[in-house]
Protein backbone atom coordinates (compact mmCIF):
# COMPACT_ATOMS: atom_id res chain seq x y z
CA UNK A 1 0.00 0.00 0.00
CA UNK A 2 1.63 3.55 -1.14
CA UNK A 3 1.94 5.67 1.48
CA UNK A 4 -0.13 8.37 2.40
CA UNK A 5 -0.06 11.66 -0.33
CA UNK A 6 -1.38 14.82 1.89
CA UNK A 7 -3.65 17.11 -0.22
CA UNK A 8 -5.16 20.08 0.12
CA UNK A 9 -8.60 20.90 -0.93
CA UNK A 10 -9.19 24.47 -1.22
CA UNK A 11 -12.53 25.24 -3.30
CA UNK A 12 -13.17 28.51 -3.10
CA UNK A 13 -15.95 30.33 -4.54
CA UNK A 14 -19.08 30.09 -7.23
CA UNK A 15 -18.78 27.20 -9.56
CA UNK A 16 -15.41 26.02 -7.60
CA UNK A 17 -17.49 24.43 -4.76
CA UNK A 18 -19.43 22.51 -7.71
CA UNK A 19 -16.55 20.90 -10.11
CA UNK A 20 -14.57 19.90 -6.84
CA UNK A 21 -17.65 18.26 -5.93
CA UNK A 22 -16.59 15.92 -8.49
CA UNK A 23 -12.83 15.52 -7.91
CA UNK A 24 -13.60 14.47 -4.14
CA UNK A 25 -16.27 11.68 -5.69
CA UNK A 26 -13.55 10.54 -8.28
CA UNK A 27 -10.68 10.29 -5.30
CA UNK A 28 -13.56 8.20 -3.05
CA UNK A 29 -13.94 6.00 -6.13
CA UNK A 30 -9.96 5.72 -6.52
CA UNK A 31 -9.44 5.25 -2.76
CA UNK A 32 -12.12 2.09 -2.88
CA UNK A 33 -11.15 1.16 -5.94
CA UNK A 34 -7.37 1.24 -7.25
CA UNK A 35 -5.38 0.85 -3.43
CA UNK A 36 -4.03 4.16 -3.08
CA UNK A 37 -4.94 6.51 0.19
CA UNK A 38 -5.14 10.25 0.12
CA UNK A 39 -5.04 11.90 3.10
CA UNK A 40 -7.36 15.15 2.45
CA UNK A 41 -8.11 18.14 4.39
CA UNK A 42 -10.22 20.65 3.27
CA UNK A 43 -10.25 24.83 4.18
CA UNK A 44 -11.53 28.20 2.78
CA UNK A 45 -10.35 30.66 0.33
CA UNK A 46 -11.13 33.43 -1.53
CA UNK A 47 -14.87 35.21 -0.47
CA UNK A 48 -16.06 32.47 1.18
CA UNK A 49 -13.12 32.40 3.70
CA UNK A 50 -13.09 36.66 3.79
CA UNK A 51 -16.58 36.26 4.97
CA UNK A 52 -16.11 33.31 7.61
CA UNK A 53 -12.71 34.15 8.53
CA UNK A 54 -11.55 37.55 8.15
CA UNK A 55 -9.25 37.58 5.26
CA UNK A 56 -9.01 36.09 1.96
CA UNK A 57 -7.07 32.79 3.01
CA UNK A 58 -6.06 32.27 6.83
CA UNK A 59 -2.25 31.79 8.03
CA UNK A 60 -4.26 28.36 9.36
CA UNK A 61 -4.85 27.68 6.33
CA UNK A 62 -1.59 28.88 4.52
CA UNK A 63 0.56 26.68 7.01
CA UNK A 64 -1.38 23.91 5.74
CA UNK A 65 -0.90 24.37 2.17
CA UNK A 66 3.10 24.94 3.15
CA UNK A 67 2.73 21.08 4.96
CA UNK A 68 1.00 19.06 2.65
CA UNK A 69 1.97 17.29 -0.75
CA UNK A 70 0.27 19.20 -3.22
CA UNK A 71 -2.85 22.07 -3.17
CA UNK A 72 -5.85 21.32 -5.16
CA UNK A 73 -7.42 24.82 -5.80
CA UNK A 74 -10.97 25.68 -7.53
CA UNK A 75 -11.65 29.29 -8.09
CA UNK A 76 -11.73 32.32 -6.35
CA UNK A 77 -13.98 35.76 -6.38
CA UNK A 78 -17.28 37.20 -7.30
CA UNK A 79 -19.46 40.48 -7.53
CA UNK A 80 -20.08 39.79 -3.75
CA UNK A 81 -16.52 40.97 -2.50
CA UNK A 82 -15.88 43.92 -5.38
CA UNK A 83 -15.14 46.59 -2.85
CA UNK A 84 -13.39 45.29 -0.29
CA UNK A 85 -9.68 46.69 0.35
CA UNK A 86 -7.41 44.92 -1.81
CA UNK A 87 -5.29 42.97 0.43
CA UNK A 88 -7.89 41.17 1.54
CA UNK A 89 -10.27 40.32 -1.96
CA UNK A 90 -10.07 36.51 -2.99
CA UNK A 91 -8.08 37.20 -5.35
CA UNK A 92 -5.43 38.14 -2.56
CA UNK A 93 -5.70 34.28 -1.27
CA UNK A 94 -4.56 32.40 -4.29
CA UNK A 95 -1.57 35.14 -5.19
CA UNK A 96 -0.41 34.26 -1.44
CA UNK A 97 -0.50 31.25 -2.02
CA UNK A 98 1.23 31.34 -5.33
CA UNK A 99 4.10 33.26 -3.49
CA UNK A 100 4.38 31.83 -0.51
CA UNK A 101 4.50 28.55 -1.98
CA UNK A 102 7.01 29.92 -4.66
CA UNK A 103 5.32 28.66 -6.83
CA UNK A 104 7.06 29.85 -10.09
CA UNK A 105 6.24 27.84 -12.84
CA UNK A 106 3.20 27.55 -13.92
CA UNK A 107 1.93 24.89 -16.67
CA UNK A 108 -1.25 25.81 -18.97
CA UNK A 109 -1.37 22.99 -21.46
CA UNK A 110 -3.74 23.36 -24.52
CA UNK A 111 -4.75 20.18 -25.77
CA UNK A 112 -7.67 19.81 -28.56
CA UNK A 113 -9.67 16.98 -27.82
CA UNK A 114 -10.88 15.20 -31.20
CA UNK A 115 -14.29 15.49 -30.06
CA UNK A 116 -14.24 18.83 -29.24
CA UNK A 117 -12.40 20.21 -32.35
CA UNK A 118 -15.90 21.72 -33.51
CA UNK A 119 -16.40 23.73 -30.32
CA UNK A 120 -14.15 26.06 -31.14
CA UNK A 121 -14.89 29.32 -32.38
CA UNK A 122 -11.86 28.55 -34.99
CA UNK A 123 -12.00 26.57 -38.10
CA UNK A 124 -11.58 22.90 -37.75
CA UNK A 125 -8.20 22.50 -39.45
CA UNK A 126 -6.39 25.40 -37.29
CA UNK A 127 -7.11 23.48 -33.92
CA UNK A 128 -7.29 19.81 -34.30
CA UNK A 129 -5.01 17.86 -33.00
CA UNK A 130 -3.44 21.31 -31.38
CA UNK A 131 -1.41 20.47 -28.15
CA UNK A 132 0.49 23.22 -26.46
CA UNK A 133 1.77 24.47 -23.52
CA UNK A 134 1.86 27.81 -22.47
CA UNK A 135 4.39 27.90 -19.53
CA UNK A 136 3.33 31.37 -17.40
CA UNK A 137 6.27 32.87 -14.63
CA UNK A 138 4.02 32.68 -11.67
CA UNK A 139 5.49 34.60 -8.50
CA UNK A 140 7.32 37.67 -10.09
CA UNK A 141 6.45 40.53 -12.83
CA UNK A 142 3.99 43.24 -12.81
CA UNK A 143 1.62 41.24 -10.18
CA UNK A 144 4.51 41.68 -7.09
CA UNK A 145 6.53 44.17 -8.17
CA UNK A 146 7.21 47.14 -6.31
CA UNK A 147 6.52 50.07 -6.33
CA UNK A 148 2.55 49.57 -6.43
CA UNK A 149 -0.10 51.48 -5.42
CA UNK A 150 -2.11 55.14 -6.06
CA UNK A 151 -0.57 58.33 -4.73
CA UNK A 152 -2.12 61.64 -5.08
CA UNK A 153 0.21 64.06 -6.76
CA UNK A 154 -1.77 66.96 -6.74
CA UNK A 155 -5.22 69.01 -6.34
CA UNK A 156 -7.42 66.44 -7.66
CA UNK A 157 -4.52 64.45 -9.36
CA UNK A 158 -3.48 61.02 -8.56
CA UNK A 159 -0.81 58.64 -10.16
CA UNK A 160 -1.12 54.46 -10.29
CA UNK A 161 1.92 52.85 -10.61
CA UNK A 162 2.32 48.96 -11.08
CA UNK A 163 5.97 47.45 -11.43
CA UNK A 164 7.04 44.86 -13.82
CA UNK A 165 10.57 43.74 -12.84
CA UNK A 166 12.66 40.62 -13.22
CA UNK A 167 15.70 39.23 -12.12
CA UNK A 168 17.99 37.25 -13.69
CA UNK A 169 17.61 34.18 -11.80
CA UNK A 170 13.71 34.38 -11.87
CA UNK A 171 14.18 34.32 -15.87
CA UNK A 172 16.99 31.42 -15.41
CA UNK A 173 14.32 29.13 -13.76
CA UNK A 174 11.26 29.50 -15.35
CA UNK A 175 13.38 29.34 -18.73
CA UNK A 176 15.19 26.03 -17.41
CA UNK A 177 11.53 24.80 -16.79
CA UNK A 178 11.04 25.60 -20.41
CA UNK A 179 13.34 23.79 -22.12
CA UNK A 180 13.22 20.67 -19.82
CA UNK A 181 9.44 20.28 -20.89
CA UNK A 182 10.32 20.92 -24.46
CA UNK A 183 12.52 18.37 -24.79
CA UNK A 184 9.62 15.64 -23.24
CA UNK A 185 7.57 17.45 -26.60
CA UNK A 186 8.51 18.54 -29.48
CA UNK A 187 11.56 20.38 -28.60
CA UNK A 188 10.48 23.89 -29.41
CA UNK A 189 10.17 27.03 -27.40
CA UNK A 190 8.86 30.21 -28.41
CA UNK A 191 10.21 32.08 -25.73
CA UNK A 192 7.42 36.19 -25.32
CA UNK A 193 8.20 39.45 -24.31
CA UNK A 194 7.56 42.91 -25.58
CA UNK A 195 11.59 43.41 -25.80
CA UNK A 196 10.09 46.60 -29.09
CA UNK A 197 9.03 48.57 -26.18
CA UNK A 198 9.90 47.34 -22.56
CA UNK A 199 13.12 47.08 -20.62
CA UNK A 200 12.34 44.00 -18.76
CA UNK A 201 11.12 43.07 -22.79
CA UNK A 202 15.12 42.97 -23.75
CA UNK A 203 16.15 41.85 -20.72
CA UNK A 204 14.04 38.83 -20.77
CA UNK A 205 14.84 38.08 -24.41
CA UNK A 206 18.76 38.19 -23.69
CA UNK A 207 18.67 36.04 -20.48
CA UNK A 208 16.62 33.34 -22.39
CA UNK A 209 19.31 33.61 -25.37
CA UNK A 210 22.29 33.25 -23.19
CA UNK A 211 20.55 30.06 -20.64
CA UNK A 212 19.76 28.76 -24.71
CA UNK A 213 23.09 28.94 -25.90
CA UNK A 214 25.22 28.05 -22.92
CA UNK A 215 22.78 24.99 -21.99
CA UNK A 216 20.29 24.07 -24.13
CA UNK A 217 20.93 24.57 -27.55
CA UNK A 218 19.67 21.27 -28.62
CA UNK A 219 16.04 22.21 -28.64
CA UNK A 220 15.03 25.43 -30.86
CA UNK A 221 14.36 28.61 -29.58
CA UNK A 222 12.30 31.27 -31.01
CA UNK A 223 11.38 35.03 -29.80
CA UNK A 224 8.09 36.57 -30.56
CA UNK A 225 6.41 40.09 -29.60
CA UNK A 226 3.54 39.32 -27.09
CA UNK A 227 1.31 40.80 -29.71
CA UNK A 228 2.00 39.10 -32.78
CA UNK A 229 1.82 35.54 -30.23
CA UNK A 230 -2.13 36.68 -29.32
CA UNK A 231 -2.68 37.18 -32.90
CA UNK A 232 -0.39 33.63 -34.05
CA UNK A 233 -2.35 31.90 -31.33
CA UNK A 234 -5.73 32.34 -33.48
CA UNK A 235 -4.29 32.33 -36.75
CA UNK A 236 -1.79 29.42 -36.80
CA UNK A 237 -1.89 27.68 -32.99
CA UNK A 238 -0.06 24.34 -34.32
CA UNK A 239 2.94 26.31 -35.21
CA UNK A 240 3.51 26.86 -31.20
CA UNK A 241 5.17 23.51 -28.92
CA UNK A 242 6.07 25.42 -25.48
CA UNK A 243 5.23 29.18 -24.97
CA UNK A 244 7.84 30.55 -22.20
CA UNK A 245 6.40 34.01 -21.10
CA UNK A 246 6.30 35.98 -18.15
CA UNK A 247 3.17 36.38 -15.63
CA UNK A 248 1.40 39.03 -17.37
CA UNK A 249 1.39 37.61 -20.75
CA UNK A 250 0.87 34.18 -19.57
CA UNK A 251 -2.64 35.42 -18.61
CA UNK A 252 -3.62 36.20 -20.97
CA UNK A 253 -2.08 34.41 -23.68
CA UNK A 254 -3.79 31.31 -21.75
CA UNK A 255 -7.64 32.44 -22.21
CA UNK A 256 -6.59 33.27 -25.42
CA UNK A 257 -5.16 29.42 -25.61
CA UNK A 258 -8.09 28.02 -23.46
CA UNK A 259 -10.63 29.41 -26.22
CA UNK A 260 -8.71 27.22 -28.83
CA UNK A 261 -9.95 24.17 -26.90
CA UNK A 262 -13.64 24.92 -27.10
CA UNK A 263 -13.91 26.36 -23.69
CA UNK A 264 -12.18 27.99 -21.06
CA UNK A 265 -14.03 24.99 -18.89
CA UNK A 266 -11.46 22.51 -20.27
CA UNK A 267 -8.25 24.18 -19.13
CA UNK A 268 -6.29 22.47 -16.61
CA UNK A 269 -2.82 23.96 -14.81
CA UNK A 270 -0.33 22.83 -12.51
CA UNK A 271 1.79 25.62 -10.92
CA UNK A 272 5.23 23.95 -9.66
CA UNK A 273 8.01 24.99 -7.11
CA UNK A 274 11.71 23.83 -7.02
CA UNK A 275 12.21 20.75 -5.37
CA UNK A 276 13.80 21.22 -2.16
CA UNK A 277 16.82 19.05 -0.14
CA UNK A 278 13.81 16.65 1.10
CA UNK A 279 13.15 16.01 -2.52
CA UNK A 280 9.75 18.00 -2.13
CA UNK A 281 8.54 20.23 -4.93
CA UNK A 282 5.36 22.34 -3.83
CA UNK A 283 2.24 21.99 -5.77
CA UNK A 284 -1.08 23.49 -6.38
CA UNK A 285 -3.27 22.24 -9.22
CA UNK A 286 -6.13 24.93 -10.26
CA UNK A 287 -8.24 25.41 -13.06
CA UNK A 288 -7.74 28.19 -15.53
CA UNK A 289 -11.20 29.23 -15.63
CA UNK A 290 -12.62 31.48 -12.69
CA UNK A 291 -15.42 31.40 -10.54
CA UNK A 292 -18.23 32.25 -12.88
CA UNK A 293 -20.88 33.91 -10.66
CA UNK A 294 -23.39 34.10 -13.37
CA UNK A 295 -24.28 30.47 -13.27
CA UNK A 296 -22.43 29.31 -9.91
CA UNK A 297 -24.84 27.01 -7.86
CA UNK A 298 -27.07 26.13 -11.06
CA UNK A 299 -25.06 22.87 -12.02
CA UNK A 300 -24.00 24.37 -15.54
CA UNK A 301 -20.17 24.31 -14.57
CA UNK A 302 -17.99 22.09 -16.75
CA UNK A 303 -15.91 19.79 -13.99
CA UNK A 304 -13.37 18.68 -16.50
CA UNK A 305 -10.66 21.10 -16.28
CA UNK A 306 -11.47 20.83 -12.55
CA UNK A 307 -10.60 16.67 -12.72
CA UNK A 308 -7.99 17.21 -15.62
CA UNK A 309 -5.76 19.53 -12.73
CA UNK A 310 -6.59 16.71 -10.22
CA UNK A 311 -4.71 14.19 -13.37
CA UNK A 312 -2.24 16.60 -13.46
CA UNK A 313 -1.56 16.54 -9.69
CA UNK A 314 -1.15 12.26 -10.04
CA UNK A 315 1.68 13.24 -12.79
CA UNK A 316 3.38 15.83 -11.76
CA UNK A 317 3.32 15.37 -7.70
CA UNK A 318 2.69 11.40 -7.13
CA UNK A 319 4.10 9.94 -10.44
CA UNK A 320 1.17 7.96 -10.78
CA UNK A 321 1.64 8.03 -14.90
CA UNK A 322 -0.92 5.60 -15.31
CA UNK A 323 -3.92 6.76 -13.04
CA UNK A 324 -3.23 10.16 -14.43
CA UNK A 325 -3.89 8.94 -18.06
CA UNK A 326 -7.02 6.73 -16.81
CA UNK A 327 -8.55 10.11 -16.39
CA UNK A 328 -7.46 11.09 -19.72
CA UNK A 329 -9.06 8.86 -21.05
CA UNK A 330 -12.35 8.60 -19.31
CA UNK A 331 -12.64 12.09 -20.44
CA UNK A 332 -12.16 11.42 -23.89
CA UNK A 333 -14.80 8.52 -24.15
CA UNK A 334 -17.02 10.76 -21.77
CA UNK A 335 -16.73 13.30 -24.87
CA UNK A 336 -16.49 11.08 -27.94
CA UNK A 337 -19.78 9.89 -26.42
CA UNK A 338 -21.32 13.25 -27.40
CA UNK A 339 -21.63 14.14 -23.47
CA UNK A 340 -21.46 17.82 -22.92
CA UNK A 341 -22.11 20.81 -20.58
CA UNK A 342 -23.70 23.55 -21.80
CA UNK A 343 -19.93 25.74 -22.56
CA UNK A 344 -19.01 22.68 -24.97
CA UNK A 345 -21.81 21.81 -26.38
CA UNK A 346 -23.28 22.96 -30.47
CA UNK A 347 -26.17 23.60 -31.56
CA UNK A 348 -29.21 21.21 -30.67
CA UNK A 349 -26.85 18.98 -28.42
CA UNK A 350 -28.93 18.37 -25.19
CA UNK A 351 -25.95 20.07 -21.99
CA UNK A 352 -25.72 17.14 -18.88
CA UNK A 353 -25.25 18.37 -15.30
CA UNK A 354 -21.97 19.29 -13.30
CA UNK A 355 -23.10 16.44 -11.73
CA UNK A 356 -23.93 13.82 -14.47
CA UNK A 357 -20.41 14.79 -16.25
CA UNK A 358 -18.42 13.54 -12.81
CA UNK A 359 -21.14 10.67 -12.86
CA UNK A 360 -20.03 9.85 -16.18
CA UNK A 361 -16.34 10.20 -15.56
CA UNK A 362 -16.19 7.52 -13.09
CA UNK A 363 -18.75 5.34 -15.14
CA UNK A 364 -15.87 5.36 -18.06
CA UNK A 365 -13.83 4.79 -15.04
CA UNK A 366 -15.13 1.80 -13.91
CA UNK A 367 -15.90 0.84 -17.50
CA UNK A 368 -11.82 0.90 -18.39
CA UNK A 369 -10.34 -0.32 -15.51
CA UNK A 370 -13.34 -3.11 -15.12
CA UNK A 371 -14.44 -2.29 -12.15
C1 LIG B 1 -5.55 33.18 -13.57
C2 LIG B 1 -6.48 34.21 -13.01
C3 LIG B 1 -5.77 34.96 -11.87
C4 LIG B 1 -4.59 35.68 -12.46
C5 LIG B 1 -6.69 35.92 -11.08
C6 LIG B 1 -7.90 35.23 -10.52
C7 LIG B 1 -5.93 36.64 -10.00
O1 LIG B 1 -6.92 35.06 -14.02
O2 LIG B 1 -5.09 32.31 -12.81
O3 LIG B 1 -5.29 33.21 -14.78
O4 LIG B 1 -4.70 36.80 -12.98
O5 LIG B 1 -3.51 35.12 -12.40
MG1 LIG C 1 -6.30 34.51 -15.99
Amino acid sequence: MPSNKKILILPGDGIGVEVMNEVLNIIDWMVKNKSVSFEVTERLVGGTAYDKEGDSISDTTMEEALKVDAVLFGAVGGPKWDNIERSKRPEAGLLRLRKDLDLFANLRPAVVFDALAESSSLKLDIVKGLDILILRELTSGVYFGKPRGIEKIGNNEEKAIDTQSYTTSEVVRISRVAFDLAKKRSNNVTSVEKSNVMETGIFWRNVVKELHLKEYNDVKLDHMLADNCAMQLVRNPKQFDVILTDNLFGDLLSDIAAMLTGSLGMLPSASLGNIDENGKRAAMYEPVHGSAPDIAGQGKANPLAMIMSFAMMLKYSFDMNEDSELIEKAIQNVLSKGLRTPDIKQGSETAISTKDMGKAVIDELKHLSGK
